[in-house]
């Protein structure tokens, strides 16, 4: 039993041996992370070297497509080697400022033949030489030069092995390492460099944008190195180097001087090494150079490159270490899966914390919630499960954005406000963890005004914060399709979808007043999240090539003068037009969903939707319907929620057979084993989640119960110390047997087909016991998760 151990008893003794066998399993846990799964067909996955949440993030820079994380696993050549990233995005590629270039020298010993411009320098790797681990990430270019990395909080660490005898011709060793003013996307607006001419150190900064949202950010960098005796240094601009001038500077002056239209940097060469290996030594900040130097002194001061790489798997292991499972007869891709899903849902949000240049704050600083539109349906439940601790810095972080910035933030990438896409999710993302006890140094008062200003005050550009319609929200009850606001200006479209989420971030707003004792706003609140039902058009029925569906009642546009218009309900669905509802001006009633997957989404009163629809016979169809027919794309996190509905229908049998229909047919250990944009870590935590049988009803208190695809999955938690065990006794590793005949909680019959936080925060044994077919097990009405017609609210 490699990573297992028995953690059946309760107390002391039982955190004692989980501490010790913790350490011994972890490196055997790490074996099951593969942060490649997702480099291939839109995954965008960062696969390089992080710490859980780092600023820095190293991974080797590629130039095809989808290299939005770095990195991707096609055929496409390497242009160099930076220090941060994104995971996962959809957007544009994000940050990867200030690349590092490795030569092994200049053909003839003449300069202006090292190759200086992205362009002129893309190299092809080698292929099979990658190698990727979490805290690590190594691959070799057909220059012959060997790249690995790692990192610090703050510091990317890179050794470079150059071949004894370089393979350009009529070069002899003398390495080159350029580090060139651009990043990712190409979107600097100005920067500078020096090189100094003793010890090789090259430092800059540079303003560039973000990558999905507006205005600029400027970032600093401070390379160092060690192995070899400096020769000489200087700049290069175009693909002309020179020793003089040691310093330039690139400004916009009006004029379009990106990267590509000007490529400028620094170089410094070197004297053969011994052992032909030179690392190089890389602080990024926020603030100031000085800092960048400061923080890279301080974390790596003599360029040890082992003790760097153990520390980064040590913390990993620390990490990821708070889950255990029992492996026994689960295949070890099934298990990849599952820590992999795990790994990358904890490289986002990011610690900047004492990196802020915006405001001065004691406050912690998380940036990177890119974006919330994605990661409130499960990234953030699941942190709050494993890492409470950061979870509850990253609410602080958002609560101070609010205080600084006006407004809590629907995404945020690069200390830029990012684009929001349906509601204003961070509500969702704050009640949960209100709800889930999260308190750690949270300042609740300034957190519930932020989430009311959200319901209560439209911002003059709702397109990066706040809500739109907020005039027809609270008069007409819906956002209307030709809605008439002058209050402020976002993209007029998805109103349906925003209707939706905005009478869910209105519940998740009730759910907190409930809390505070705020009785008034409670009622009001709640009444607002009822707002979805005046979309709803009981009379529309739905055809797929001009044959009736027969499923009749979906959400539809309203317009101001309270008549229905139409969009197909499988409108940017996969069947019609997939991708004709993103966020742009011609944008439809549907943010990248159907009507028929918004129709599905009342996450605080399935109760009545499934009451609208028909009762829970036909809801029960039409919602395998819509998983089979090719309606619902898994790969967008709307899709999450669908796979567990069937709980509310009495019918938790049939979330796990939908979880073993996704999972590993969607989500596997392959290159390409994401079905969409990771959108940092959303994926991931989608696949443990359902792995662990505990996927979350985001902003509630609820996670609906299924069989875990392990024997036993234990949860330490991270504060308190506590475990929770959920237990399979008739462990089937075909997964023939997933369906919960009975459930015990610390020896106690349970039969709820949910269970709340409280579990994860006081440990105990869920048991399941399971077999081959459907059972009565959390089928009665008082087994179902809460409802707000119903159960509880
Ligand atoms: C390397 O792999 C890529 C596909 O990932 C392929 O296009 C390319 O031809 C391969 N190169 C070599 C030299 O095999
Ligand atoms: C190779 O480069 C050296 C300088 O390093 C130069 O003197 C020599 O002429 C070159 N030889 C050829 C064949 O180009
Ligand atoms: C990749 O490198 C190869 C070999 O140098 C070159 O032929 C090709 O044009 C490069 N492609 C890109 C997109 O950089
Ligand atoms: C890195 O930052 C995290 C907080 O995000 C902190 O817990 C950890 O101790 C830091 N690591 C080091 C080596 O300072
Ligand atoms: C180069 O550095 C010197 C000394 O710090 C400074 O005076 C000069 O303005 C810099 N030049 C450029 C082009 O940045
Ligand atoms: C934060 O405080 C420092 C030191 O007092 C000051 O230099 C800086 O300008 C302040 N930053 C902001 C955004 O107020
Ligand atoms: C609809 O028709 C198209 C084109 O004939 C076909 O490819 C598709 O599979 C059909 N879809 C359904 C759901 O029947
Ligand atoms: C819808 O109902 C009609 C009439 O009962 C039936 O002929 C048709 O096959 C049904 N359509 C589907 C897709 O089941
Ligand atoms: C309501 O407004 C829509 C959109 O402007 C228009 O097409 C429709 O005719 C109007 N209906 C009535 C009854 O005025
Ligand atoms: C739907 O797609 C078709 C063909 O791909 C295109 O001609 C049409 O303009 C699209 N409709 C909308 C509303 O985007
Ligand atoms: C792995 O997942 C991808 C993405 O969802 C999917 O396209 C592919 O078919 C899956 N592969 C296998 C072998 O199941
Ligand atoms: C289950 O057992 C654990 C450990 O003894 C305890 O902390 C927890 O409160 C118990 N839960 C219930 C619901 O009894």
């Amino acid at each position: 039993m490699p990573y297992w151990t028995s953690l059946s008893q309760a107390g002391l003794l039982l955190i004692s041996q989980s501490q010790q066998s913790h350490a011994q399993s972890g490196a055997d846990i790490l074996a099951f992370v593969d942060p490649l799964i997702g480099t291939l067909n839109g995954g965008h996955v960062f696969p390089g070297a992080s710490l859980p949440f780092s600023m820095a993030k190293a991974v080797a820079d590629t130039n095809g497509d989808g290299y939005q994380g770095g990195f991707a696993s096609d055929g496409s050549n390497i242009t160099g080697f930076s220090h941060m990233h994104d995971s996962g995005t959809g957007g544009s590629p994000s940050l990867g400022n200030f690349p590092l270039f490795p030569q092994s020298g200049c053909p003839e010993d003449v300069l202006d033949n090292c190759l200086f411009t992205k362009v002129d320098r893309a190299t092809p790797r080698i292929n099979g030489t990658v190698e990727a681990h979490p805290g690590y990430f190594a691959i070799e270019m057909a220059s012959k030069v060997r790249t690995e990395m790692t990192v610090s909080n703050h510091t990317a660490l890179y050794r470079f092995t150059f071949p004894e005898q370089p393979s350009e011709r009529n070069t002899t060793l003398s390495p080159l390492i350029l580090a060139d003013l651009t990043d990712l996307p190409d979107s600097r607006i100005n920067g500078s460099i020096s090189v100094d001419e003793s010890t090789g150190r090259i430092s800059g900064s540079g303003s560039f944008s973000p990558s999905f949202g507006i205005g600029s950010y400027t970032a600093y960098f401070c390379a160092d190195f060690s192995g070899a005796k400096v020769r000489d240094t200087g700049v290069f601009m175009n693909n002309r180097a020179g020793t003089e001038p040691k310093n330039l500077t690139v400004t916009a002056d009006g004029i379009n001087i990106s990267p590509e239209i000007l490529p400028a940097g620094a170089w410094t060469r070197f004297h053969a090494p011994e052992g032909c290996e030179i690392v190089a030594r890389v602080g990024v900040s926020f603030i100031s150079v000085a800092q960048a130097c400061s923080s890279a002194e301080k974390e790596v001061p003599t360029f040890d490159f082992d003790a760097t790489h153990t520390a980064a798997k040590n913390a990993w292991v620390d990490s990821l270490g708070v889950v255990s499972v029992k492996p026994d007869g689960v295949n070890d891709s099934i298990k990849t899966i599952f820590w992999s899903g795990l790994y990358r849902a904890s490289l986002s949000p990011q610690d900047y914390t004492g990196e802020n240049p915006l405001w001065n704050s004691t406050e912690p600083y998380y940036d990177s919630f890119y974006c919330i539109w994605d990661s409130f349906r499960s990234i953030h439940s699941l942190i709050t499960l494993v890492d409470p601790v950061s979870q509850a810095r990253m609410v602080r972080s958002l609560i101070d954005i609010y205080r600084y910035e006006g407004w809590l933030p629907d995404c945020r990438m690069s200390l830029c406000k990012g684009f929001t896409q349906g509601g204003s999710n961070a509500d969702v993302v704050l009640a949960e963890s209100y709800l889930k006890g999260i308190t750690d140094g949270i300042d609740w008062a300034t957190g519930y005004k932020a989430v009311v200003q959200d319901a209560e005050i439209e911002p003059s550009n709702w397109a990066v914060e706040g809500r739109g319609g907020l005039t027809s929200w609270k008069n007409l009850h819906y956002i209307p399709a030709d809605d008439f606001d002058p209050y402020g200006v976002g993209p007029f479209t998805r109103s349906i979808s925003r209707t939706g989420e905005y009478a869910y971030d209105d519940f998740c707003i009730a759910e907190m007043a409930r809390g505070l004792g705020n009785q008034a706003d409670y009622e009001k609140y709640l009444a607002r999240s009822e707002y979805w039902q005046n979309l709803y058009l009981a009379s529309q029925s739905s055809y797929i090539n001009a044959t009736n569906t027969n499923y009749t009642g979906f959400l539809q546009p309203r317009y101001l003068n309270g008549t229905f218009g139409f969009q197909d309900p499988i409108f940017c669905s996969p069947l019609l037009n997939f991708t004709s509802c993103y966020l742009n001006p011609d944008g439809h009633e549907t943010y990248e969903g159907s009507a028929w997957l918004y129709t599905f989404f009342a996450p605080h009163d399935t109760a009545t939707l499934i009451g609208l629809l028909g009762g829970p016979d036909t809801f029960v169809k039409r919602l395998d319907y819509f998983h089979t027919s090719g309606l619902l794309y898994i790969g967008d996190e709307q899709g999450f929620l669908n796979v567990f509905l069937y709980h509310y229908a009495g019918r938790p049998g049939k979330s796990a057979e939908r979880a073993h229909y996704y999972i590993p047919s969607q989500f596997n250990d392959t290159l390409a084993g994401i079905p969409g944009n990771d959108d940092s870590g959303a994926m991931g935590s989608f696949a443990a989640l359902t792995m662990m049988g505990i996927f979350p009803a985001a902003g509630q208190d609820v996670y609906f119960i299924t069989p875990p695809f392990f024997e036993e999955v234990s949860i330490r938690n991270k504060v308190i110390g506590n475990v929770a065990i959920i237990r399979n006794i008739g462990f089937d590793p075909s997964y023939q047997a997933i369906y919960i005949q009975s459930a015990t909680l610390n020896g106690t019959q349970y039969t709820k087909n949910w269970i709340g936080h409280d579990f994860f925060r006081d440990g105990g044994v869920l048991e399941l016991t399971l077999g081959k077919n459907e059972s009565a097990w959390g089928t009665r009405e008082e087994d179902l998760p809460p409802s707000a017609s119903t159960r509880g609210w």
